[in-house]
C-alpha cells in the first residue's frame, strides 16, 4: 500500500476509449420511445435532436469506444485528474477506514460535466450543424458546454432555470463569456415558454420546463441547431467513464482496491462515470464492490420514484424513458444542490438498480452541508453541493467502519468544486437553510400524468 496522498496519472494514461455498459448490462434500460406515437423511438427521429455520432454510441454493443483525437487533445488540459487520498478527513473522524475522493473539480469550469460536454461538440462539429440548444438548471452543464462550444467555434443557445437566472449571475456571465446566448427560462423564445408566461409572467421555471424549452428549439430549427443534454442519455453516462477508469488506474498506483464506491446522482452522469469501469469488474472479475448512488430526500427519484416509462421533459417533447421517475409535471423544491432536482434518472442506472446491482441513499440537506463543511476545513476544497451528498454517506461510511472497528477502503467522487454556490453556504452557516422530504402523496399525484405506453412496447 503506497503512502502517498495524491495520485496523479501522466497525459499518456488518459483513457483511449470510452467504456460502454451495454454488453455488460444484466437487464435492459429499455427503449426510448417517440412522444408522440409511443412507439420506439428510431434514429430518423434521435436524428432532429442529437448528432447521428451519438445516436450509433448510444445503441453501440461494442464495449470499447474510441476516443477521438480532438477530445483527448482537449481532455489534456484538466485529465487525467487526481485521485487523493483524504488522509486529514479521516484524522478528523478518527476512523480505521481509508477514504479516496476523484476530483473533477480540476476541469475549467470546476465539475465533470466537461467530459461529456467536448465529446457532444466534436461530433456537432463533424456533422456540420451550426450549434447546439441545451437547458440548465444552475449552470454547471451550461458553461461546460459553453466552453466546448466555444472551442470548436459552435453557437450555444443556453436556457437557464429563471429562479437561478436571477439569483446566481455568476454560471450565466461565464456562459456570456464563452460567447454562448442564455435565456431565463421559461423563455418568450418558445412557444411553450410564452405559453407558460402568459399563464404566469413570474414563473420560476424548472429543469423539466428548460429541456422542453431547448428541444423545441431544436427541433424548430430546420436542421441548423441539435440539442444537447448534460446527462441521462447512455453516450453522456459514457463519455463519463474516463473518469472511473483512470481511478482504476490510480487504485493499482495506491495499491488497494475500493469496498465501496459513492457518487451523487441528479440524472445519473457523474455516479455512472465514476462507478461503471469498477461495475465491470465486479460483472467480469470477480470483485464485489459495493456501488451506492445518493440523492437528496427533497428529490428521491430512485428511492420514492416509479419505475415505469415516463416523459424526459415537463412539456411531454422530449423521448419517453424507462426510469424511476418523481412524474415529468414534478416541480422542484429549492434546495441548494441545484444538479440534483431532475424528475427521473438514467434509464442505465434504472436498470441496475431494480436489477440489484447498485444501491441508493436519500439523504437530507443539513446532514449534506454538515458533511460539507467538515470536508472543507479538513481537506481544503469547498465541494459543490451535488458532490457533497457523495461526501455524507462517504463520512456515514467511514464512522460505521470505525464503530465495527474494520479497515474499509471507501472512494467517492468529487464531482465538482462549490465556488458557485457561496449563497448556500452562507444559508447554511447562518442557520437558514432547512430540510426538505418529498412527499409520497405527491408523487402518488403525479404518477396520474404518466404517459400511456402499450403494453407490446412497455413489455
Ligand atoms: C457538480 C455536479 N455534480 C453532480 C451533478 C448531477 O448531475 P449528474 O447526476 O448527471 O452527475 C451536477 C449537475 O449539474 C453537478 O453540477
Amino acid at each position: 500500500m503506497s503512502d502517498q496522498t495524491r495520485f496523479q496519472l501522466s497525459e499518456n494514461d488518459i483513457p483511449k476509449a470510452w467504456y460502454n455498459i451495454n454488453p455488460d448490462m444484466p437487464q435492459s434500460p429499455g427503449p426510448l420511445l417517440h412522444p408522440g406515437t409511443k412507439e420506439p423511438a428510431t434514429p430518423d427521429f434521435l436524428a432532429v435532436l442529437f448528432p447521428m455520432g451519438l445516436i450509433m454510441q448510444a445503441v453501440s454493443m461494442d464495449r470499447w469506444i474510441e476516443i477521438p483525437e480532438p477530445v483527448r487533445e482537449i481532455y489534456k488540459m484538466w485529465r487525467p485528474s487526481p485521485l487523493i487520498r483524504a488522509r486529514r478527513l479521516e484524522k478528523a473522524l478518527d476512523t480505521p477506514a481509508h477514504i479516496y475522493y476523484k476530483y473533477e473539480g480540476v476541469s475549467p469550469v470546476g465539475s465533470h460535466k466537461p467530459n461529456t460536454a467536448v465529446a457532444q461538440a466534436f461530433y456537432a462539429k463533424e456533422e456540420g450543424v451550426k450549434g447546439y440548444t441545451t437547458e440548465t438548471g444552475a449552470g454547471q452543464w451550461g458553461s461546460a458546454l459553453a466552453m466546448a462550444c466555444n472551442f470548436f467555434g459552435l453557437e450555444c443557445h443556453v436556457y437557464m432555470v429563471r429562479v437561478s437566472y436571477n439569483q446566481k449571475p455568476y454560471r450565466r456571465i461565464i456562459m456570456e463569456t464563452f460567447g454562448a446566448s442564455v435565456f431565463p427560462s421559461p423563455s418568450d423564445k418558445t412557444q411553450y415558454g410564452r405559453k407558460l408566461l402568459a399563464e404566469a409572467p413570474d414563473h420560476p421555471g424548472s429543469l423539466g420546463i428548460a429541456i422542453s424549452e431547448g428541444v423545441e428549439a431544436a427541433v424548430t430549427s430546420n436542421g441548423k441547431y441539435k440539442y444537447s443534454l448534460g446527462s441521462v442519455l447512455p453516450f453522456v453516462l459514457m463519455h463519463q467513464t474516463v473518469v472511473g477508469l483512470e481511478a482504476l488506474k490510480q487504485f493499482e498506483m495506491a495499491g488497494e482496491y475500493p469496498d465501496m464506491v459513492i457518487g451523487c446522482i441528479g440524472g445519473g452522469s457523474n455516479f455512472s462515470g465514476f462507478v461503471f469501469p469498477f461495475l465491470h469488474q465486479n460483472f467480469t472479475a470477480g470483485k464485489k464492490t459495493r456501488v451506492i448512488a445518493v440523492e437528496p430526500t427533497a428529490c428521491p427519484s430512485l428511492t420514492k420514484g416509479r419505475y415505469t416509462f415516463d416523459y424526459g421533459d415537463s412539456a411531454g417533447t422530449a423521448p419517453i424513458a424507462k426510469m424511476h421517475t418523481l412524474g415529468h409535471t414534478f416541480v422542484p423544491p429549492g434546495i441548494h444542490a441545484g444538479g440534483l432536482r431532475y424528475h427521473g434518472m438514467a434509464p442505465h442506472v434504472c436498470a441496475l438498480y431494480d436489477h440489484g446491482d447498485i444501491e441508493a441513499v436519500a439523504v437530507k440537506q443539513l446532514p449534506v452541508f454538515e458533511a460539507a463543511v467538515q470536508f472543507a476545513r479538513a481537506e481544503g476544497i469547498l465541494p459543490a453541493p451535488e458532490a457533497a451528498h457523495a461526501i455524507r454517506v462517504a463520512i456515514d461510511e467511514a464512522l460505521k467502519a470505525k464503530k465495527e472497528g474494520k479497515k474499509r477502503v471507501i472512494a467517492f467522487n468529487l464531482s465538482g468544486h462549490g465556488h458557485f454556490d457561496l449563497g448556500a453556504y452562507d444559508e447554511f452557516i447562518h442557520g437558514k437553510l432547512q430540510d426538505y422530504e418529498y412527499p409520497q402523496k405527491l408523487v402518488d399525484e403525479a404518477m396520474t400524468h404518466l404517459p400511456e405506453v402499450p403494453a407490446a412496447v412497455a413489455g
